[in-house]
């Protein structure tokens, strides 16, 4: 009897463990959205927190705003070509009177007939850096950031979007995301934490009942005996009816996990977030045709396309609507050195890496193929679905575009020579792992 009793006790703490358990790891899941969102977020920050040496770290942090503003389209701060040349130990290279002149009016500089001038311009195929009117000091904060990035580059998680032209717009893209998936997290745990509460009551209202009844005594047998059995636990988890459910929801989880995980489905085709300006791509690329790479400088030459930054807008917008409120957003983020901050639309996961030169230049696929038609877009859209199996499929579809280019000569004719099929973009090992996943 006693024992039997000391059984129902610890049944009675089972849902309480299940409960935990489902608690501990929705819980285990948020700190990883921290994760996300602090890696996100502590690369801006980085500098200024370990700038102490050296150079004052207020001029470092307004240098470096400069530079995120003004040159990130196209230099990286590390030894990676952009479009420009890596400026990692220019201060080196250069002396400062050199580069105040050079950052000015590069062009002045080369007309000058410098030597290093026209030797830089020449080498980057004499394209043209534009001018910049900055004072002294403000250039000298952005040597200043230039020459601490050269001697402690900023957190080693930077690379990976740095280098290859990151704009500030991605950064807060990037947050964004992280942030939805924050509240998504938030309202779990308030559910659970509403369910336990729920759960508790209940059993403390049984249990109080169940006293109540016994303390009344007069029951007959048949009721005594269900007063012991609803308290039996065991009983519950060794009913089939119950194993059943549990084991179909536990089946239907896991399916539905795990499709997501294979197939990554079309979480995010379709996202079109509201931008901080009414930046219309059916008014500038439609309407007035302005060239994709007027403004995506970097989408033939890089891996990555760049977001404009505020003084391409203003080649045009110091003449264009300078009275329009949109317009003057554009103004005040130049005036008060802040970035745009664009909400990244297309982000595909770290672990996958693709490469826009690759498709445009190389490949000589349009914006379009991937992007859709984007002229018509008031707000941009994600219009393809971004997964794996898309990326795979187009190589399977795709022959590869081998004409004029001396390099695929050879492995054409070996390709004919053993089998079929068209020369594919799969067939030059466009479905590898390697290709794609670092
Ligand atoms: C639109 C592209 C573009 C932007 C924006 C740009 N640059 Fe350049 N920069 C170049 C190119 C291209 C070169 C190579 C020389 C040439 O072709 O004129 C260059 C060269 C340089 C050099 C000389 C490097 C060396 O090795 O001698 C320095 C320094 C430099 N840029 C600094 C800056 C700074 C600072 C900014 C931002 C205020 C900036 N650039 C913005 C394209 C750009
Ligand atoms: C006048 C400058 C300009 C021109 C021209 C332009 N864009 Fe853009 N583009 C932008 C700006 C600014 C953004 C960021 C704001 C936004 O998403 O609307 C952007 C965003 C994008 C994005 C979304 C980037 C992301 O966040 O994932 C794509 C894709 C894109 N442009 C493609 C194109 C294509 C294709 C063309 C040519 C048909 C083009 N753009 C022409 C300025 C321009
Ligand atoms: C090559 C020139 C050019 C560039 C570069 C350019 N725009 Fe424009 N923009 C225009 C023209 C032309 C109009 C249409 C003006 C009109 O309707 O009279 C316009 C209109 C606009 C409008 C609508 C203004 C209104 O109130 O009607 C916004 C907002 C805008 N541009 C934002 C931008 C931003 C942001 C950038 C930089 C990413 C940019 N533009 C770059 C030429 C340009
Ligand atoms: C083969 C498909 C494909 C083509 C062609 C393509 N893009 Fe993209 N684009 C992508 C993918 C995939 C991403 C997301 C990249 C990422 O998150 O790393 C992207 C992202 C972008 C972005 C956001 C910034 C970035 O680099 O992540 C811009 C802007 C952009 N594309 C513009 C263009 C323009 C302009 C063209 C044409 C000149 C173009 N794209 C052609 C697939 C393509
Ligand atoms: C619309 C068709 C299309 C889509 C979609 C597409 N690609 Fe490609 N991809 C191509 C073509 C065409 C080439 C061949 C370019 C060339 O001639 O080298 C290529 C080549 C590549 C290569 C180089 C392969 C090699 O053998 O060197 C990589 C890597 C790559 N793509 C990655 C991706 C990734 C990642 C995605 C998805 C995010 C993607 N591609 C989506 C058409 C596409
Ligand atoms: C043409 C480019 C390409 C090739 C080739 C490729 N992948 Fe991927 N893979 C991607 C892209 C893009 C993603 C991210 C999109 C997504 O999550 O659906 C991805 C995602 C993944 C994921 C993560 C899925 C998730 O949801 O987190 C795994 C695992 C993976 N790939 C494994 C492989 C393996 C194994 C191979 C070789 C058989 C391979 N990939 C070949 C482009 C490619």
């Amino acid at each position: 009897m006693i024992s039997c009793k000391k059984r129902a006790k610890y049944t009675f703490l089972l849902p309480f463990l299940f409960i935990f358990f489902v608690f501990s790891s929705a819980f285990a899941q948020a700190p990883q959205e921290m994760g996300v969102e602090g890696k996100a977020g502590v690369t801006p920050a980085a500098p200024a927190a370990g700038a102490g040496d050296g150079a004052d770290a207020g001029v470092i942090d307004n240098g470096m705003t400069l530079f995120k503003n003004n040159c990130t389209q196209c230099h990286s701060v590390g030894a990676d070509v952009v479009v420009g040349p890596g400026l990692q130990d220019v201060h080196k290279r250069r002396s400062e009177a050199w580069l105040l002149k050079w950052i000015k009016n590069s062009s002045a500089l080369i007309q000058s007939g410098d030597k290093d001038a026209v030797a830089v311009f020449n080498q980057y195929a004499k394209q043209q850096m534009p001018s910049f009117a900055f004072s002294d000091d403000e250039l000298k904060s952005i040597i200043a950031y230039i020459k601490k990035e050269s001697e402690s580059p900023t957190a080693a998680a930077a690379p990976s979007a740095g280098p290859e032209g990151a704009t500030a717009g991605e950064k807060v893209g990037e947050n964004a995301i992280g942030n939805v998936g924050g509240t998504v997290d938030l309202l779990l745990i308030v559910l659970v934490v509403v369910l336990i509460v729920l759960v508790i009551t209940l059993l403390i209202i049984a249990s109080v009942l169940k006293n109540y009844l016994k303390g009344k005594g007069d029951l007959t047998g048949a009721e005594q005996e269900m007063l012991e059995r609803r308290t039996n636990f065991a009983n519950i988890y060794k009913s089939k009816a119950v194993r059943i459910i549990v084991g179909l929801i536990f089946v239907v989880v896991l399916v539905d996990i795990s499709i997501d995980k294979v197939m990554g489905i079309g979480i995010h085709q379709g996202y079109a977030p509201r931008q901080p300006i009414a930046f219309s791509h059916k008014l500038h690329a439609g309407d007035h045709q302005i060239n994709c790479n007027y403004c995506h400088t970097s989408v033939y030459k890089s891996s990555s396309a760049n977001i404009p930054s505020a003084n391409i807008c203003m080649n045009c917008h110091s003449q264009i609507k300078k009275e329009s409120p949109e317009i003057q957003k554009i103004y005040r983020a130049i005036e008060n050195n802040k970035p745009i901050e664009w909400v990244r639309v297309h982000n595909l996961p770290d672990l996958a890496y693709f490469n826009h030169s690759q498709h445009t230049k190389v490949g000589g696929v349009e914006c379009q193929t991937c992007h859709g038609p984007i002229e018509t877009m008031e707000v941009v859209a994600q219009y393809s679905p971004l997964t794996m199996g898309w990326c795979i499929d187009c190589h399977r579809n795709t022959p590869l575009n081998t004409e004029g280019n001396a390099y695929y000569d050879n492995l054409v004719k070996l390709h004919e020579k053993q089998s079929k099929g068209a020369f594919i973009v799969a067939s030059n090992g466009g479905t590898e792992c390697s290709k794609c996943h670092y």
